[in-house]
C-alpha cells in the first residue's frame, strides 16, 4: 500500500523519518527531515506503520548535498543530508522527547556543545571482504559498501587508509578471507589495527614475520583471544594534561575534539573536589578528567581496570581503588564504607541496571553525574532516580557524533 504526501516532522535515533497520517505514526526509511513524500507501507503494527520512501514531493528546506559520495548506500551516517544546525536541533528534540515520555519533565532549549562536523573520529570499524578490501555495511542490510575514505574518520586514519588496505589485501589474498573486520584507532603518535577473523598457524606465522616491524601497532583478535604482533599493543592518549594508556579493547571516546568538553561538563556539574565512585569507569580517562584524586572505579573489563591502575600511577594519584566487577554487584554498604561523596555513571547504551539505581539511592548519595550515549535509557533511569527521591538539576549535551542521530548527554541529579 502507498501513502501519499506525508511530511517528515522528526528523525528517530536510528535515522528513520517520522510522519503522521490518519492518527497513526509512520516510521519512514531513507526520509529527509522536513520533506514531503510518498511512501510504501512495509508493515502495519498496532500503533504505528513502517514504510519506505518512494519519492520526494516537496524538498526539505534543511536539505543539502551530502559531502560524502557513499552517503546514500553506507549505514555509517544517517543525517549528513541535512545542515549541521538542523542536526543539532533534532538532537535537542530527541533528548527533550525522551525526557518528556519517561519523566513528564518538559525541558526546552537544552544546550548542545557543537563539534567540528567532519574528520572527528579517532576510531573506525570496517568490514574486510574476501580480497582484503575495506567496506562499511549498507543501511538496513548486511551488504558491503566499498570505501576509499570516510569523511568522519580523522586525518590520520584517512591518510593511512590506502596503506592499511595494502596490509588487509596482502593477508586476505594469501590466506583467503582470514580478516573479517578491522578496527583502526589513532592516537596523536600511533595507529593501532585490530584485525579480527580466523587465522590458522600459517597465517599467524606469516603476519608475525612480515608485520612485526610495521609502523602500525597490530593485534589479531581470534574469538576472545588477542595476539599482539608488534609494539606494546596499546595506545597512549593525552587529555586534560594527563596521559592515558588505552589497550586494544578498552573503551575510549571517539571524538578527539569533544572529549575534553564532555568531561569538562561532568567536572563542572560535579563541583568541588570530593571522593568519587565512578561506575563503568573503563580505563579511568573519564574519572581522572572529572576528579583529580580520591577515586573508586568499577568496571567489568579486567584489562581496562589494569590500565586504570597504571593510569592512576602515571598521573600521580594518591587515593584510588579500581575494581573489576559488574556494577550491579556493588552494594550500598560498600559505598558507605568507602565514604563516597558523589557518584558518576557512564554505562553502555543499555543504561543502568535497576539494582545500580537502588544501591546508589540506598547509600544516601546526594550527587549523581550521569554521562549517557542514549537519551532513551538515560530518561528511563532519571525516572527511576526520581522515584527514589532525586531531582534533575542540570542537563547539557555534547555532540560527539555529527552526521548521525547519536548524542552524548551529561546530567546532574541531587537528592531532594
Ligand atoms: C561508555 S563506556 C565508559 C567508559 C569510561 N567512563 C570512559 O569514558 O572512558 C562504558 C564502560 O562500561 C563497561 N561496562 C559494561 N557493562 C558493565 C557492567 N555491567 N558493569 C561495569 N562496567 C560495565 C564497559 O566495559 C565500558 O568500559
Amino acid at each position: 500500500m502507498i501513502i501519499e504526501d506525508i511530511k517528515i516532522i522528526d528523525i528517530l535515533q536510528d535515522g528513520r523519518g517520522v510522519a503522521r497520517t490518519e492518527g497513526k505514526t509512520v516510521f519512514v526509511e531513507n526520509a529527509v527531515y522536513g520533506e514531503t513524500l510518498d511512501a510504501e507501507i512495509l508493515a502495519e503494527k498496532k500503533n504505528f506503520l513502517e514504510a519506505r520512501k518512494i519519492n520526494t514531493k516537496i524538498k526539505s528546506d534543511y536539505q543539502r548535498k551530502p559531502p560524502c559520495p557513499y552517503f546514500y548506500e553506507c549505514g555509517g551516517c544517517s543525517i549528513m543530508d541535512i545542515n549541521y544546525d538542523t542536526q543539532i536541533e533534532l538532537k535537542k528534540n530527541l533528548i527533550k522527547n525522551a525526557l518528556k515520555k519517561s519523566t513528564g519533565l518538559e525541558i526546552d532549549g537544552i544546550e548542545i556543545v557543537k563539534s567540528p562536523e567532519f574528520r572527528y573520529r579517532n576510531k573506525i570499524r570496517l568490514q574486510v571482504d574476501k580480497d582484503g578490501g575495506l567496506n562499511y555495511l549498507e543501511t538496513y542490510s548486511k551488504k558491503l559498501v566499498k570505501i576509499d575514505d570516510c569523511l568522519i574518520a580523522n586525518e590520520k586514519i584517512s591518510e593511512n587508509l590506502d596503506r592499511i588496505e595494502k596490509i588487509t589485501k596482502d593477508i586476505n589474498q594469501k590466506f583467503t578471507a582470514s580478516i573479517e573486520e578491522i578496527t583502526i584507532r589513532a592516537s596523536e603518535n600511533n595507529i593501532l589495527l585490530n584485525l579480527q577473523g580466523n587465522f590458522d598457524n600459517n597465517a599467524i606465522a606469516y603476519i608475525k614475520e612480515k608485520y612485526s616491524t610495521s609502523n602500525y601497532i597490530i593485534n589479531l583478535l581470534i574469538a576472545r583471544d588477542l595476539i599482539t604482533i608488534n609494539g606494546e599493543g596499546y595506545l597512549d592518549y593525552k587529555i586534560v594534561q594527563k596521559e592515558f594508556k588505552i589497550s586494544a579493547n578498552d573503551f575510549y571516546q571517539v571524538n578527539d575534539y569533544q572529549i575534553e568538553n564532555l568531561y569538562g561538563v561532568a567536572r563542572e556539574f560535579l563541583g568541588e573536589k570530593q571522593k568519587l565512585l565512578d561506575l563503568y569507569c573503563g580505563s579511568a580517562a573519564s574519572s581522572m578528567s572529572i576528579n583529580d584524586d580520591h577515586i573508586v572505579g568499577v568496571e567489568i573489563n579486567k584489562n581496562a581496570i589494569e590500565d586504570a591502575k597504571e593510569n592512576a600511577k602515571r598521573n600521580g594519584l594518591r587515593d584510588y581503588k579500581f575494581i573489576a566487577k559488574n556494577a550491579k554487584f556493588i552494594d550500598s554498604s560498600f559505598i558507605i564504607k568507602e565514604k563516597i561523596d558523589a557518584v558518576t555513571v557512564d554505562p553502555p547504551r543499555a543504561g543502568l541496571d535497576k539494582d545500580v539505581v537502588k544501591t546508589i539511592a540506598n547509600a544516601g548519595i546526594d550527587k549523581i553525574v550521569y554521562i549517557s550515549c542514549n537519551p532513551q535509557t538515560l530518561a528511563r533511569d532519571i525516572k527511576r532516580f526520581m522515584d527514589r527521591g532525586y531531582k534533575l538539576e542540570k542537563i547539557k549535551a555534547v555532540d560527539m557524533f555529527p552526521q548521525t542521530m547519536h548524542v552524548e548527554s551529561v546530567v546532574l541529579m541531587s537528592r531532594k
